[in-house]
């Protein structure tokens, strides 16, 4: 299936932040209980080792996804860095709240943080996790070379299956049960999260639609190494491929670092 880059409302800065953060509240509690970045420890762990690096940066980290869940995937492989979320529009609330449960492992940035242009005094291994669709391959290739060009390594992690069924079944007709029955258990509790749910459902809609969009937007592993060659400096190695979860999801990535 080709990709194709159509509108989703979370990219817009004119959305409304309190329903931003409502969709960004459902896709972390959707990775982190389904565990769908298991398999990219060992990856973020070996290129750590390669690049001599000690601290993540999560760059794009809206809701902060799988971090609490990433923190003790790598604890069980004996690794123990410390990570640092950012985002161009930084979720604070839920950083502090990931903060305080993290015993001093999880940090934040409170102010904006460009993917595209890091500044430089942020160091340490970048990730991005389920974002990487969200950016046209212009775009996509300025975080590759920001990266590469800064001399600083990247994991790029975007699970999903690019296919009519996973948008039909896996967005389209679980996801509206998964809102109306999960909503209340979501953390930390809002009001706003029940209203914009359950009242006016504006959460539920606008993230059916950016779902079924950002499965039209993955990038095929044919696709990453196409961006990576464009970007190809001396000094900094690429690798792309493809490892699935326990669920049989597959997850992309793109892992660079200073050879
Ligand atoms: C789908 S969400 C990411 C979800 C998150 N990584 C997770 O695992 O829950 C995409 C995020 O990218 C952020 N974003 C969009 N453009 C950005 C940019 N140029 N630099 C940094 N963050 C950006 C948005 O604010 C949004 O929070």
């Amino acid at each position: 299936m080709p990709r194709l880059h159509l509108f989703e409302f979370e990219d817009q800065p004119w959305f409304p932040q309190i329903i931003r953060e409502g969709m960004m509240d459902f896709l972390r509690h959707g990775i982190s209980w389904t565990n769908f970045y298991e398999p990219a420890a060992p990856l973020i762990k070996s290129t750590m080792g390669s690049a001599g690096e000690a601290r993540l940066i999560e760059l794009c980290a809206g809701g902060g996804g799988g971090v609490l869940k990433m923190v003790s995937y790598l604890d069980s492989i004996n690794c123990h860095p410390k990570f640092m979320l950012t985002d161009l529009y930084p979720n604070i609330s839920v950083y502090e709240s990931l903060k305080l449960q993290s015993n001093g492992k999880i940090d934040f940035i409170t102010y904006p943080v460009d993917a595209l242009n890091v500044p430089e005094e942020i160091k340490g291994m970048r990730l991005l996790f389920s974002s990487f669709h969200h950016f046209r391959p212009e775009a996509a290739k300025a975080i590759l070379a920001d990266a590469a060009t800064k001399k600083e390594s990247i994991g790029i992690f975007d699970a999903g299956n690019k296919s009519i069924f996973t948008i039909l079944f896996g967005v389209l007709l679980l996801q509206p049960f998964a809102f109306l029955l999960l909503t209340p258990f979501f953390k930390p509790f809002r009001w706003s999260r029940l209203f914009f749910t359950y009242v006016i459902p504006l959460i539920p809609l606008c993230t059916l639609w950016d779902g079924s969009v950002s499965v039209l937007r993955f990038y095929s592993v044919n696709e990453l190494n196409q961006l990576t060659r464009e970007v190809s400096l001396d000094h900094y190695l690429w690798k792309t491929g493809q490892v699935k979860n326990r669920w049989g999801l597959k997850v992309n990535y793109v892992i660079g670092h200073p050879s």
